[in-house]
């Protein structure tokens, strides 16, 4: 292998600055030349191929966001984007790509991979944690410290006023920021897409917590089939009246900052061990970190979401929520 590409694409998330790096140093080690592809599928697509060497990726690694850019590419979904892609790709010899994005992404890679010769491996880069084959995807544990951050100071002023805070956290249709991010706070409840949300449930749960205690922290994942969390502190609040009420959405803030250390770890190995992984003719698959190891899962496994979650985790915030 002579010459490779990488790019970011999808939502960015942090640690993609950390996964990029270790990218282009482990081709320019292995005497690869390595292009970078920016603003995503659109830029294969617009033929925006920069050259990377080492220097080019100099302090990034504590970096959020992406300096490839990225992108959520429609025009890559059409046979004619594809196809210009494809041409950009072969123009600049590529010889194999390494993605760094989520599950559209890998979805667009896969169908590329029926009109395409060029081997593609990703790297999980969302900060929803929705794919499997990886124990945790690049940005996820950022974006879970970013929350719990967050709500710690939404605590202060919630116990400050004796309020019921409903937070509603990203995730699409994940519910595993909630979930961590919800055990990590000591929130009242967590309401997720993997589990049915009974408002007249909620309700009498909220009422059994100690009488002491005033404060209540709700974690809403934004997919949860109740409609957000403005629709459902509605609803509880036609129930319980007395409760002085508040919505937050914590939005975008959870893609942004520094990378955690367990993310910059994370990002750094899965780089690594995809230019590798090209090298060794590996193609259409993720590499994942599973019980600590490296792992590559196909493309087509990957982006399938399981709604599995351990019920024990749920039972464990009721319990610990009293
Ligand atoms: O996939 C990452 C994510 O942040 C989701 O959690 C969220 O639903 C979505 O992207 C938001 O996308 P956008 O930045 O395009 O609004």
């Amino acid at each position: 292998m002579k010459k490779i590409a990488v790019l970011t694409s999808g939502g960015d998330s942090p640690g993609m600055n950390a996964c990029l790096r270790a990218v282009v140093r482990t081709a320019v080690y292995h005497k690869i030349e390595v292009m970078g592809i920016m603003h995503g599928y659109n830029g294969m697509i617009k033929d925006e191929f920069i050259k990377m060497d080492a220097k080019s990726v100099a302090s990034i690694i504590n970096r959020g966001g992406t300096i490839l850019k990225t992108a959520r590419s429609t025009e890559f979904m059409t046979t004619e984007g594809r196809d210009k892609a494809l041409t950009n790709l072969k123009k600049h010899g590529i010889e194999g790509v390494v993605i760094i994005g989520g599950d559209g992404s890998f979805k667009g890679a896969l169908e590329f991979s029926t009109m395409c010769d060029i081997p593609f491996v990703g790297c999980p880069g969302t900060i929803d944690n929705d794919l499997q084959g990886t124990d945790f995807t690049i940005g996820y544990d950022t974006a879970i410290n970013t929350v719990v951050e967050a709500v710690d100071k939404i605590r202060d002023t919630a116990e400050s006023h004796d309020r019921l805070f409903f937070v509603e956290v990203m995730g699409r249709d994940a519910g595993l920021i909630a979930l961590r991010a919800g055990i990590g706070v000591g929130a009242e409840s967590i309401l997720i897409p993997e589990t049915k949300t009974d408002i007249d449930d909620l309700v009498v749960r909220l009422k059994n917590k100690r009488k002491s205690k005033t404060s209540k922290i709700i974690i809403v994942a934004e997919g949860d089939e109740a409609g957000g969390a403005f629709k459902i502190a509605q609803e509880v609040k036609k129930q319980l009246p007395e409760y002085d009420t508040r919505v937050t959405i914590l939005g975008h803030i959870q893609r942004g900052g520094n990378p955690s250390a367990m993310d910059r770890v994370n990002s750094s190995r899965m780089g690594f061990a995809a230019v590798e992984a090209l090298m060794q003719g590996k193609k259409n698959c993720m590499v994942g970190i599973i019980n600590k190891k490296i792992e590559y899962t196909p493309f087509e496994n990957a982006v399938k979401h399981n709604p599995e979650l351990d019920p024990d985790l749920m039972r464990m915030v009721n319990i610990l929520s009293m």
